[in-house]
């Protein structure tokens, strides 16, 4: 069975906070941020806005883009998120209870990969024939587990969502393959915590997003273009078939480094990072309806979707567009 893509929507919230902005309160500079991330803006959730307003606001914006239908017969919904409304219930619940579907509803949890592990398990329930239809969201408010006075994290994040519907499509379209892995030995080089909770080691967490960047980006820079060669040899394709790739959104820098490790044209990467910085599980969304919207993604392209991040953590699906 075919399984892919049939419907995107995303959200941004309405706050809009520049790198300039930064500068007021923080030691950095427009220039800085820009040059060595790409960024120039993040949006930022209001006060009493949480990740499950913005998931809702995702599927809404789906919803009117390809209309009312594409709901109907929706029965699993799943949210990839590492910043939910509560513990429980699942934001992906809330979601469900908000569209009234009569749909199974969980979260999952793998930071910046969870969307494409997301993917991974929608598919793998539509083959299985557990479920018909499954919308599968990525939604953050970073903003609210950022330090806003820790210049090293505060520049790089932002809120956003994104929503997908997965069906099943015509033959020689939808997902060929898929690669996924984690390293929970890295665990310390990113992480968030709640007061209270500890690392393996005993290392008390803080109660906001915590990073080693050079060693981050030391294995971003080596994940990502392993998991794209690893994804299209289990699609069975060559690395020249590829005609675009949708990254995490993380730092446009480590995004240049896998187009120059692994020989490929920079313009075959979709870079949405300069508008929203990185919104964790929400950006592959976000950056694939960029594509699709600049024309960059049609009928019948050869896609690699790749994301990576706490856990350590890493994703990637290659699928073949289907409208
Ligand atoms: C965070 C990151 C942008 C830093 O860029 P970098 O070029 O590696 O910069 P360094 O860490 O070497 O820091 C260089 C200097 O800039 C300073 N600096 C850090 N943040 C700064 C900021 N916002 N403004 C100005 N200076 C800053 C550092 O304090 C350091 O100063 P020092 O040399 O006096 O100690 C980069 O390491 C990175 O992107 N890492 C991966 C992060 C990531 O993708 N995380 C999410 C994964 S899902």
């Amino acid at each position: 069975m075919n399984v892919g893509i049939s419907a995107i929507g995303t959200y941004l919230p309405e706050k809009i906070l520049h790198n300039t902005d930064l500068e007021l309160t923080l030691e950095t500079t427009d220039e800085w941020i820009q040059s060595r991330t790409g960024i120039k803006a993040r949006h930022i959730a209001a006060e009493g806005e949480f990740t499950s307003h913005l998931a809702i606001a995702a599927v809404q914006n789906l919803v009117n883009k390809h209309g009312a239908a594409a709901l109907e017969h929706v029965d699993l919904v799943i949210v990839a998120t590492a910043t939910p409304d509560a513990y429980f219930p699942s934001t992906a619940a809330l979601v469900q209870a908000h569209f009234g579907l009569k749909a199974a509803a969980f979260d999952i949890m793998v930071a910046c990969a969870g969307w494409v592990y997301a993917l991974n398990v929608a598919r793998a329930q539509i083959v299985a024939g557990t479920s018909q239809k499954v919308l599968v969201i990525g939604a953050e408010t970073f903003s609210k587990i950022v330090n806003w006075y820790d210049r090293n994290t505060a520049v790089l994040f932002g809120d956003g969502a994104g929503a997908a519907i997965l069906e099943p499509v015509g033959a020689g379209f939808g997902f060929a393959g898929f690669y996924w892995g984690a390293d929970g030995n890295g665990a310390k080089f990113l992480h968030s915590g709640a007061l209270g909770k500890r690392l393996p080691s005993g290392e008390p967490l803080e109660p906001f997003v915590v990073q080693n960047g050079r060693e981050v980006f030391k294995f971003a820079t080596r994940i990502m273009p392993e998991a794209i060669v690893q994804v299209a040899k289990n699609a069975g394709w060559q690395l020249e078939d590829i005609d675009r790739i949708v990254p995490h959104q993380a730092n446009a820098r480590i995004i240049e480094a896998a187009s120059e490790r692994l020989g490929l044209a920079s313009s075959k990467f979709v870079v949405s990072i300069e508008r929203h910085a990185n919104n964790s599980a929400a950006t592959i969304p976000l950056a694939l309806e960029h594509g699709i919207e600049h024309n960059l993604i049609k009928q019948g392209d050869k896609v690699i979707l790749v994301g990576f991040g706490g856990g350590l953590a890493w994703s990637a699906a290659a699928l073949t567009w289907s409208y």
